[in-house]
């Protein structure tokens, strides 16, 4: 794959216009592009991830007036839209059926998002349609944060990467949606529950997780941003073999979420020192030290709580 640097933005829109895939940096992850009007190029984000094609994708767009082009934005989710875009929030609704139908894998909703990336948004409106974009890595596998994740995850199976350097968020964006008309997060990630609800000014519902292999509203699967390590969490110190990785205080050895307890900062640390434990030849597994669940930390929690799960 060839790797483009910020002043070959154009070269990455012109691949994705000839309905070839380029990832690129969002603020959350980096992700996997292809445009979302073509079948062929949507098939080939599947193909290159090896994800289950029941998954539907999140459709990428450089605004608002180009979200409209895609979904239909109502009532509480225009207000999201208004309140977070660009920024690491998704939102779930009704489809105009402009976009693949292997983009909402047969829905009658789509999920879309304008990310906060400036290269990403630059991107967009370079290539002028939207573009469906999954995490860059091989299905069920650790998400990237910064371009060489990509290159080592996806290898020959892309045309490009986009170079932006590490992401900032580090986890991906929140999935809001409508679940029977009410307001529901599907999935936690970089804007909190309390920032949904001082947009509603309600309480919100977080989606309770699903072991179903086939998520309908999504649940998503159990094994998920998975290690090939084995991953233990709350863990107060390293068992033999093991290699740890803190937080705040709780701490042994180098590696550490963030030293001085900052949610934000694990969330940018995550993936990264995910991957970084991984490839360490030292140790066969990994704990984790117990992440406080409130903010930033549900997601976070999340995603370790996959990484963990009995595959
Ligand atoms: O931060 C992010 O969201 C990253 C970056 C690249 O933007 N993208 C990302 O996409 O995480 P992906 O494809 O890994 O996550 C898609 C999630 C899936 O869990 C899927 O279930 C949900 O979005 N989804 C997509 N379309 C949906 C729909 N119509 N209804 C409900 N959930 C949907
Ligand atoms: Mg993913």
């Amino acid at each position: 794959m060839e790797i483009l640097l910020p002043d070959d933005v154009d070269k990455a829109a012109e691949y994705l216009l000839s309905a070839r895939l380029v990832a690129f940096p969002t603020e959350t992850v980096y992700g996997l592009g292809a445009r979302a009007d073509n079948d062929l190029a949507v098939a080939g984000i599947f193909e290159a991830k090896g994800r289950p094609s029941f998954n539907p994708l999140i459709v990428h767009v450089a605004s608002m007036a180009a979200a409209e082009e895609v979904a239909i934005l109502k009532g509480p989710l225009r207000d999201f839209a208004e309140a977070f875009w660009p920024g690491p929030l998704t939102i779930v609704a009704p489809s105009l059926g402009s976009v693949s139908k292997l983009v909402t894998a047969g829905l009658s909703t789509v999920a879309v998002r304008v990310p906060n990336h400036p290269l990403a948004l630059k991107l967009l409106a370079e290539t002028g349609c939207p573009i469906a974009a999954p995490s860059a890595n091989p299905s069920g596998q650790i998400s990237p944060t910064e371009a060489q994740h990509v290159v080592s995850g996806l290898g020959s199976k892309i045309a490009a990467v986009l170079d932006g350097g590490t992401t900032t968020v580090g986890v991906e964006s929140t999935i809001v949606g409508l679940v029977d008309g009410v307001v529901t997060i599907l999935r936690p990630g970089g804007i909190t529950q309390d920032q949904i609800e001082i947009v509603t000014g309600q309480s919100v519902k977080p989606l309770g997780k699903s072991t179903d292999p086939k998520p309908s509203a999504p649940g998503q699967l159990a094994s998920h941003y998975a290690p090939a390590k084995a991953v233990r969490l709350n863990a107060a110190s390293p068992e033999a073999g093991e290699v740890f990785l803190g937080f705040g205080d709780i701490q042994s050895g180098q590696f550490n979420l963030s030293p001085t307890g900052n949610l934000k900062e694990a969330a940018a640390n995550l993936f990264r020192l995910l991957h970084e434990l991984d490839a360490l030849e030292t140790h066969q597994s990994i704990a984790v030290a117990p992440i406080p669940n409130t903010g930033l930390g549900v997601a976070i929690n999340d995603r370790l709580s996959r990484a963990a799960a009995p595959r």
